[in-house]
Order: C-alpha cells, then sequence, then structure tokens
C-alpha cells in the first residue's frame, strides 16, 4: 500500500457507490478512491467531475491487473458479480461486493472458495448490520438480555413504481426480484442474530409486468417476485417469519420504505426499524414494549471516523462498510460479513424459490 492508503477501486459507478460507497471512502483517511470502473461512458464523465481524481476506465480488467490498486467495491448488476469478482482475487485485490454475491449459491459458493484460497479480504455489502439498533438488537440477543431467542421476524416494505425495473427485473441479469434484492439483506442478519437457518417453506409472486420504462417504452416484462416471504427454522431450535415486497402502496416513506425486524426471547423481546435507526424498542415480560436511544457505544464501531450526529440517520451508518473492509485489511483479519456470509444467505434464497417450485420445505445444504 503505497502512501500507508488502501487504494481502493469502485466498480460500478451507479446508484449504490454513489449513495454510500464512495461517501464511505471520503469519511476514512486510511484510503483514497484510487479507480473508477464503469462501461457507460456518459455516467462516468459525469462521476469525472463529481468524484474527482482517480483513474477512470470502462473495462475492469484494467483494474484487476492494476498494481496500485489494493481492493475493490464491485457494484455492478447481480450477473457481473462472479466474473468481475474472480478477476479481482485473481489480481490479488481485497473486495467487497454488493449483495446478492452472484446469480446462485453456487456462484456465491465460487466466489467465496476463490477468495478464501487467494487469501485475500472478502466482504458482503450487507448494509444493515451496521445499522446502530440492529448493532444494539444484536449486543442485547447474544449478552442473553432477551433470554433465549424465540422468534425472529422481518417486514421490509417498498413503494416502487409499476415500471421497468431495468436488468433487476431479468432472471438472468438479476437471479431474482425482492428475493435477492431485499429479502436477502434480512436472511442475512437473521442469521447473524439467530446463527445459522436451518429449514425453509417459502413464497413468491409476481404482480406486476413492468412492461414500460419510467418514460413509456415497451420493454420486456419482469420475470422476477415483487414479493418474497418465508417461515424458517433456525438451528438452535428457533423460528422465523419474513416478508417482503417492493409494491407497498402507502409505504413509500421518502424513498426509505418500511422495515421492522424484531425478535422475541423467553425474557423480553427488541425491535429495529430503519425509519428510526438511532432507536430500539425493547419490552420485558409484563411490560410495555419502549422506545430508547441506543446506547453510545453502539452507534458505530468504536474506531469508525464518522460522527453518528451527522447526516441523515437511515443513510450514515452505510459508510462504515468500507470502514470494516479498510479495517479488516489494515488489521489483518476476515471482514464480517465476509463471502461466506454471502454464499450462505444466497442457499437460503435459492431454497425459498425450490420451497415454492416445489411446494415443500427445504432443508439447508452448503
Ligand atoms: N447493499 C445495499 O444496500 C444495496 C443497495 C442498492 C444496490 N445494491 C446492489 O448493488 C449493485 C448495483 O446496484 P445499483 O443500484 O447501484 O445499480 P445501477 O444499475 O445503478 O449501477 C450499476 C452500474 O454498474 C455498471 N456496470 C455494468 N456492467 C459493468 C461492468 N462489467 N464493469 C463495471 N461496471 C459495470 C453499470 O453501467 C451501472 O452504472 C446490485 O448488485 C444491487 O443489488 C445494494
Amino acid at each position: 500500500m503505497a502512501n500507508d492508503k488502501v487504494r481502493i477501486a469502485i466498480i460500478g459507478a451507479g446508484l449504490v457507490s454513489d449513495f454510500h460507497h464512495v461517501p464511505g471512502i471520503r469519511v476514512d483517511n486510511r484510503c483514497e478512491l484510487a479507480a473508477v470502473c464503469d462501461p457507460n461512458e456518459q455516467l462516468l464523465n459525469q462521476r469525472k467531475s463529481e468524484w474527482g481524481p482517480a483513474k477512470y476506465t470502462t473495462d475492469y480488467h484494467a483494474i484487476a491487473n492494476d498494481k496500485d490498486i489494493d481492493a475493490v467495491i464491485i457494484a455492478t448488476p447481480n450477473f457481473t458479480h462472479r466474473d468481475i469478482a474472480l478477476a479481482c482475487i485473481n489480481g490479488g485485490k481485497h473486495v467487497m461486493c454488493e449483495k446478492p454475491l452472484g446469480v446462485s449459491y453456487a456462484e456465491a459458493n465460487e466466489m467465496y472458495q476463490a477468495a478464501k484460497a487467494k487469501g485475500v479480504r472478502h466482504m458482503t455489502a450487507f448494509t444493515y448490520r451496521f445499522a446502530p439498533s440492529m448493532r444494539y438488537l444484536r449486543h442485547l440477543v447474544k449478552s442473553g438480555s432477551l433470554g433465549e431467542p424465540r422468534h425472529f421476524r422481518s417486514q421490509r416494505f417498498l413503494d416502487l413504481p409499476e415500471t421497468s425495473w431495468g436488468w433487476r427485473q431479468y432472471k438472468k441479469l438479476a437471479g431474482a426480484g425482492d428475493l435477492y434484492d431485499m429479502t436477502i439483506h434480512r436472511i442475512d442478519f437473521a442469521q447473524d442474530l439467530m446463527g445459522p437457518i436451518q429449514s425453509v417453506c417459502g413464497a413468491v409472486k409476481t404482480f406486476v409486468p413492468r412492461d414500460k420504462t419510467v418514460d413509456g417504452k415497451s420493454c420486456e416484462p419482469s420475470e422476477v417476485d415483487d414479493w418474497s416471504a418465508l417461515i424458517g427454522t433456525f438451528r438452535s431450535g428457533a423460528v422465523g417469519v419474513w416478508e417482503g415486497s417492493t409494491l407497498m402502496k402507502g409505504h413509500h416513506n421518502s424513498g426509505v420504505g418500511f422495515e421492522w425486524a424484531e425478535v422475541n426471547g423467553s425474557e423480553g423481546s427488541a425491535v429495529y426499524q430503519l425509519v428510526d435507526p438511532n432507536y430500539i424498542l425493547v419490552g420485558k415480560h409484563g411490560g410495555t414494549m419502549e422506545k430508547s436511544l441506543v446506547p453510545k457505544q453502539f452507534m458505530k464501531p468504536e474506531a469508525s471516523p464518522r460522527n453518528p450526529d451527522e447526516g441523515k440517520p437511515s443513510t450514515v451508518f452505510r459508510y462504515d462498510l468500507v470502514f470494516e473492509l479498510v479495517s479488516a485489511i489494515v488489521e489483518g483479519r476476515d471482514a464480517s460479513p465476509g463471502f461466506d456470509d454471502g454464499a450462505s444467505s444466497q442457499a437460503v434464497a435459492d431454497a425459498v424459490l425450490q420451497s415454492y417450485a416445489e411446494r415443500r420445505w427445504v432443508d439447508i445444504v452448503l
């Protein structure tokens, strides 16, 4: 690492990179934005003026083979993740990749095995693990404060337009719809809170064709789910219920949507909400759920340079993803969540599709 800075390349200069990966690099002075890659030249030029000095290229192989790049953040459409990750791993880069890691568990597992074999740091961008109330909920569960965890419950509702969802609505490009886009995050944090999922019974549903673009042009109709749901059992003996939809009218909430995730233990319950991520709801047996501010030490990882009092709460915790990647690199330890977490969540998501196709419970086999 020249200048002792971790030199990061962004591969895929679209929405999520602009929303939190590049801002995440900016707040951490242990790293720098060294390169940007996107085949869309118009967007690349726009990013040049927005993001400033760095190498700009349309070819990810140039990044994979660049000895002046230490790490990459892959934020491209799902079907490209595998090839880009394998090329970058082969080039010795540490890799954070957006979720879902691939368009199937097989791809995700291949990526995990490749990163492990090469000895590079690997991280899956499971954003919501970094929310303050999620970090505190995890503490309450792991410290036994809620007693024996029994139930997990999650709801993620978005009120998206019924027009085309671009690459996200084609099976070959996205893998699945709401299930891979939204519910997979909740599968991940459920496993982080409760331990591995053992078995699931799932369902998906497509309601709208999305055969028109926003500007009224015709396009191929959607092939993926708008709604996904599962019930599941954890190896611990606990049970879970998940539901997600992109068609929840009235839950737009300025783009943040609605999110609720709850653990019920033998002594008490606690709730994380994305709409209010600096607060938690907690209730004990015989009492009432009460809202309180997340204690200061759970607002962010201790050494994170981010000021938790600054910015929009439902946005700024996402900057800690880059902090975790860079910390893993400079401290020489595994990043969390890793590609192993990305792969195991995808195994569960794929089991949901199989369960619904075959109308039966499916055990998770890794
Ligand atoms: N973790 C989260 O909270 C979160 C949020 C949003 C999106 N995502 C994930 O991030 C990824 C990107 O989503 P987005 O909303 O930014 O999509 P987007 O369509 O806005 O951006 C993707 C960009 O990748 C570029 N691209 C395509 N092929 C490429 C290639 N071969 N090399 C380099 N760039 C290439 C496209 O030109 C586009 O600019 C998806 O996997 C999505 O699931 C995660």
